[in-house]
């Protein structure tokens, strides 16, 4: 039997290069967005035969909603080997616009509310499974952000969210790990720079190192598959978030000073 892999956020960007990327290594894909039909379309225009792909249409920022979906691939499907919790969404915010509350709820539901929803299903069946002989390596990939090491001015919904993804992943990172010769679940947290996608193409400012979703889903397989805990791709960006983070908040305010803001909404 082919492994098999459940990814939400796989109606677009870098959700569906990660699906294409595990079909081409075999793997069976369980697929979730709002936009099923979408990822119908999708699936047929690369050619993908029914046994393939399986489409669950679902928002993660309902709990009943994406729990549902993950409960139904378990029961046609079986476990998944690996799990990606990498449906977000990305809005500027005024926190001095009552309505743009309403902003970082949205964003909170979604981007960490969904993600820990996503995981929930799966743990149990998978730390059950985990000890069984010739078990695979079973692993949550949550999806987080560059943004998410330091707060930019205009996106206070965005960064803390990813600051919470990061967060999140690494308390459940040592929960679940392996303790006294038996095998835990792993966990994998990617924080993405720039890549070209639906969610940075309204962006109105330089975006360094941008790389195309398929690039991004080259290096992100080849991280899950090793297991490593946490890593920014690109790999440049890494060495960008590792300076951001040491820098002294004076210089760090300095350096954002009159830079453009994250484009948000009018409500
Ligand atoms: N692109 C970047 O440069 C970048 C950088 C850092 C981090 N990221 C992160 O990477 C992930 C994917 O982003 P992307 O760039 O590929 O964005 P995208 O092209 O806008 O895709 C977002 C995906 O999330 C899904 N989604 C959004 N809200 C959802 C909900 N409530 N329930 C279910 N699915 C939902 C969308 O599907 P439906 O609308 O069909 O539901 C879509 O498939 C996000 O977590 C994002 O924060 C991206």
């Amino acid at each position: 039997m082919h492994p098999l892999v459940f990814i939400t956020g796989a109606s677009s960007g870098i959700g569906q290069a990660l699906a294409l990327r595990y079909c081409q290594a075999g793997w069976r894909v369980a697929l979730v967005a709002r936009r099923a039909d979408a990822i119908h379309d999708w699936a047929q225009s690369q050619g993908l035969s029914a046994g393939q792909y399986s489409v669950f249409a679902a928002d993660v920022s309902d709990n009943a909603s994406i729990i549902g979906a993950a409960e139904q691939c378990l029961a046609t499907l079986g476990l998944p080997e690996v799990v990606i919790a990498n449906a977000g969404i990305s809005q500027g915010m005024d926190s001095a616009v009552r309505g743009d509350l309403a902003v970082l709820q949205r964003v909170m539901s979604t981007n960490v509310m969904g993600l820990a929803a996503t995981f929930h299903p799966f743990i149990a069946p998978m730390q059950g499974q985990a000890n069984e002989a010739d078990a695979p390596a079973f692993t949550l990939v949550g999806i987080a952000s560059v943004a998410g090491i330091r707060g930019l001015p205009g996106h206070a919904a965005y960064c803390s969210s990813k600051a919470a993804v990061i967060s999140y992943c690494e308390s459940l990172r040592g929960e679940l790990r392996g303790n006294k010769g038996r095998k835990g679940v792993r966990v994998v947290t990617i924080a993405p720079g720039y890549v070209d996608t639906p969610l940075t193409r309204k962006n109105k400012y330089p975006m360094p190192f941008l790389m195309s979703p398929e690039a991004f889903a080259d290096q992100a397989f080849a991280t899950i598959a090793k297991g490593t805990s946490y890593r920014v791709i690109p790999w440049p960006m890494g060495i960008v978030a590792n300076l951001l983070r040491l820098l002294p908040n004076a210089w760090f305010d300095r350096l954002l000073q009159n830079q453009p803001r994250k484009h948000r909404d009018p409500t």
